[in-house]
């Protein structure tokens, strides 16, 4: 097993993180592949809890390779004081290696992102990190990469060629003043020294862990529902979360990959704007809300919550090439009595044999559900299959068998240990 990639198989939050961190224990190599500090990662480990935006979710190992690819959007400022923040909570970040071939968020796409929301007639609900602007300006080659932070001289060569552009759009469109060559040297300037080092060619290095034979674990950030062309556009976001963006996003053949990991909750949730068919709006969303301490790592923003959509993860299962799901937060189930699990959506008085890529059949999708029994028992203790209540079993069946794909971790707290494995993804 050479290559393993986690994907998200829902709308993001579904416990990437610490499925990444569970599996970092046995990679080698640990990296992210796209998305930027949007993203918000949990890991919780002896009651400590890590919040991670950008750096993979392996850097709580002291020896594995921690790698942002080529594909992330990287703000050097998020960058610095991230590494500072685990740093001065004991954790090393000397391992971490960063694609000079990622692009930047500058602070001029910050403030594009929220002016842009603020125009929209409809809103995305954006996390405000400047990630849109800077994949358009990716995708415009009008960019700006990690490998022009080396030193001032290649810095302040890209602004004075990217900044009129900027400014003019700022300037002319938004009334805002826009900014100078020196302000944005003023704020990164003292960057350098730290990032400079951490400049890598990480295709060449991971393709080097691979021909050794090592684990490479590839994290996703956000959720297959959210990737740019298989999500609920244009309620998504700007890159690739889809287990394919893993090859391009850091410089591999998609053959070197030989699992899939979709991490997915028990239930579902969403943060930001968009349909979301199995949304519950009264008392029993609030109540996962709580039970699951549903708001956002990022923004704060409370998520919406709902029950398990079948139909939509069963679309995970293809677009990512599932090979298997670890499903997380059962144990926020352990309080009802009944249980939800969408199997099918009614649209117009007929049953939907797949997901609709269509956004507006999807607004007017109906779940179709069916009801199970609850366990009403305190799982969080649980460490074997064998050991989870029946009615957890079955739920989980129901589950696996409804999207096709097999259970192969099962997820009941949020710490490292709280895991059942099924099936190894990584065999020793
Ligand atoms: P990510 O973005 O996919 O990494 O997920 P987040 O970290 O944003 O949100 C998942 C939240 O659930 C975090 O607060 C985790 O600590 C927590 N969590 C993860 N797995 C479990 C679990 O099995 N049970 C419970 N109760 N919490 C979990
Ligand atoms: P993790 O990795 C959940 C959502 C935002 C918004 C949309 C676009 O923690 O699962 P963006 O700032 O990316 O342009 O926002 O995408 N979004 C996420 N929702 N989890 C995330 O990341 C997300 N990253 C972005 O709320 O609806
Ligand atoms: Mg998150």
């Amino acid at each position: 097993m050479a290559i393993a990639v986690v994907v998200g198989a829902q709308w993001g939050d579904e416990g990437k993180g610490k499925i990444t961190d569970f599996l970092a224990a046995q990679a080698d190599v640990v990296a992210r592949y796209q998305g930027g500090n949007n993203a918000g990662h949990t890991v919780v480990v002896n009651g400590t809890s890590y919040k991670l935006h950008l750096i993979p979710s392996g850097i709580l190992y002291p020896n594995t390779q921690c790698v942002i690819g080529n594909g992330v959007v990287v703000d050097p400022t998020v960058l610095c004081s991230e590494m500072e923040y685990l740093n001065e909570r004991g954790i090393s970040t000397e391992t971490l290696a960063v694609s000079g071939s990622a692009h930047v968020i500058m602070p001029y796409h910050r403030v594009i992102d929220e002016l842009e929301e603020a125009e929209r007639i409809e809103k995305i609900g954006t996390t405000g990190r400047g990630i849109g602007p800077a994949y358009a300006d990716k995708f415009s080659r009008c960019g700006i990469r990690m490998a022009e932070l080396a030193d001032e001289a290649s810095l302040r060569a890209a602004l004075a060629r990217t900044l009129p552009l900027k400014n003019r759009l700022l300037q002319r469109l938004y009334g805002h003043p826009g900014f100078t060559v020196d302000a944005i040297l003023e704020q990164l300037v003292p960057l350098l020294p730290t990032i400079r080092p951490l400049l890598t060619d990480t295709s060449l290095l991971i393709d080097k862990a691979r021909r050794q034979g090592k684990k490479i674990l590839c994290e996703g950030a956000q959720g297959t529902l959210l990737d740019i062309d298989h999500g609920t556009y244009p309620f998504v976001t700007s890159s690739s979360p889809t287990a394919g963006g893993a090859a391009p996003g850091l410089g591999f053949g998609p053959n070197r990959i030989d699992q899939v990991v979709g991490v997915v909750k028990a239930y579902t949730t969403r943060v930001g704007e968009g349909p979301f068919p199995t949304e519950l709006h009264g008392s029993l969303g609030d109540e996962i809300r709580e039970r699951g301490h549903e708001y956002g790592t990022t923004t704060g923003r409370a998520r919406r919550c709902g029950w398990f959509d079948a139909v939509m993860t069963r679309y995970s299962v293809r677009i990512n090439g599932l090979t298997g799901i670890a499903l997380a937060l059962l144990d926020v189930l352990d309080a009802f009595d009944t249980l939800k699990i969408c199997t099918g959506y009614m649209y117009r008085g007929q049953p939907l044999k797949a997901f609709p890529t269509d956004l507006e059949v999807l607004r007017d999708c109906e779940p179709i559900y069916i009801e199970v029994n609850g366990w009403q028992q305190n799982i969080t203790g649980v460490r074997r299959w064998d050991d989870l209540p029946v009615a957890a079993q079955e739920y989980l069946q129901i589950v696996a068998d409804a999207i096709e794909c097999p259970v192969q971790l099962v997820s009941v707290g949020p710490g490292r240990d709280q895991t059942i494995t099924v099936k190894p993804v990584f065999p020793t």
